[in-house]
């Protein structure tokens, strides 16, 4: 008996003194295990008289559940312990508020769009839409601009490989095409406009290979220049939300318009600042005219019955004027920086009533 509470005793001890899991586990297995200090007293009670084995087998027993429930209860501590230390380590105070870094915004070309859409939404014109991957007739030919066309070389294009019957698809080089597509599809009185991505094989402070433009299209039976020039002032106005915008119309050249011209507002730079529609300087802005009568013609639209207007607008460039962004190549380097700089709400939807960049 004396053994028994020695080693109860020096057990204990051990199993109190323990560090961690690891160590209670050999101390477990040196007791417990089958060659176990414990399990060998077992194993000698076969030996015994009768007699002693009445007294030694519920002393051993009592032993065995001793140091069993210890290792538990030690074992369990630890683990506690080791779970507190956690919970303090890696504490985390829901009551901060939440990071603002989490927040997106709407780029500024989007935003540009937002805006040009809901000002001709307001004139009666629809969206339309094409593809960027386009069919060199709609893109050249049926602009009245043949094959061997100069103006070919004047758009920089990105052509795609040749195909078996030896034709080439083109990345569009403007979003013109997309007056073919709408002429070929919908029958006149059109009012359209369509906003898109175009490209073309240049890049410095005002070029990127991949560029926005704005179309619009309209065909009726009695559209003329005036039409013209009144929704142009008329756009610029409520774009960059002035009263008097100082405008001119400058005589231009393109195939598929007749008369062309391109229009620049005036402007004048203030110490650092631009400001549009005043000043002594010109920006280009646009390039317009009336549909020229072989267009309408490709597109089996009546020149003796028909006629209209179309124009075409950069966009980044409109959107670097208004919101004074100085190079057109950081529009597309997605600098977070940068996007949060120029970014804007995602809830400030562009609406007339409040002058639509409010
Ligand atoms: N497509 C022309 C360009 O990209 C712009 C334009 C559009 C001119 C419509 C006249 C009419 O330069």
């Amino acid at each position: 008996m004396q053994d028994i509470d020695t080693l109860r005793e020096d057990l204990l001890a051990r199993i109190a003194a323990a560090a961690d899991s690891a160590a209670l586990e050999q101390i477990r297995v040196a007791a417990l295990g089958k060659k176990g200090a414990i399990s060998e007293l077992m194993r000698g009670l076969g030996q015994m008289s009768p007699e002693e084995r009445k007294s030694a087998g519920p002393a051993l027993n009592g032993l065995k559940d001793d140091v069993d429930s210890a290792i538990r209860a030690a074992r369990e501590a630890l683990e506690d312990a080791l779970l507190d230390a956690r919970l303090v380590s890696e504490r985390i105070d829901v009551t901060l508020p939440v990071l603002p870094e989490a927040r997106g915004s709407i780029h500024p070309v989007s935003q540009v769009i937002d805006e040009v859409t809901e000002i001709f939404a307001q004139m009666g014109f629809t969206v339309a839409e094409g593809p960027d991957i386009e069919e060199d007739f709609y893109n050249f030919t049926a602009l009245n601009i043949p094959p061997e066309h100069p103006a070919r070389q004047m758009h920089d294009t990105f052509y795609l490989p040749e195909r078996p019957d030896g034709t080439r698809r083109v990345l569009r080089t403007h979003t013109s095409p997309v007056q073919i597509r709408t002429m070929l599809n919908t029958k006149p009185p059109l009012r359209i406009i369509a906003p898109g991505r175009t490209f073309r094989c240049d890049s410095d402070q005002t070029h990127t290979p991949m560029f926005h433009q704005i179309e619009a299209l309209v065909i009726d039976e009695s559209t003329h220049m005036g039409h013209l020039k009144g929704c142009i002032e008329a756009f610029c106005r409520a774009f960059f939300e002035v009263d008097e915008v100082k405008m001119r119309f400058r005589p231009s050249y393109f195939p598929f318009t007749e008369p062309s011209a391109e229009v620049d507002i005036g402007c004048r730079r203030d110490g650092g600042e631009l400001r549009i529609g005043e000043g002594d300087d010109w920006l280009e802005i646009m390039g317009c005219g009336m549909v020229h009568p072989k267009v309408l013609e490709h597109c089996g639209v009546d020149p003796a019955k028909y006629q209209g207007f179309a124009f075409g607008m950069g966009i980044d460039r409109i959107a670097m004027l208004k919101y004074g962004a100085p190079d057109l190549r950081a529009f597309f380097d997605s600098d977070l920086r940068w996007l949060r700089h120029y970014g804007f709400s995602s809830l400030n939807v562009p609406t007339l009533g409040q002058g639509v960049s409010r």
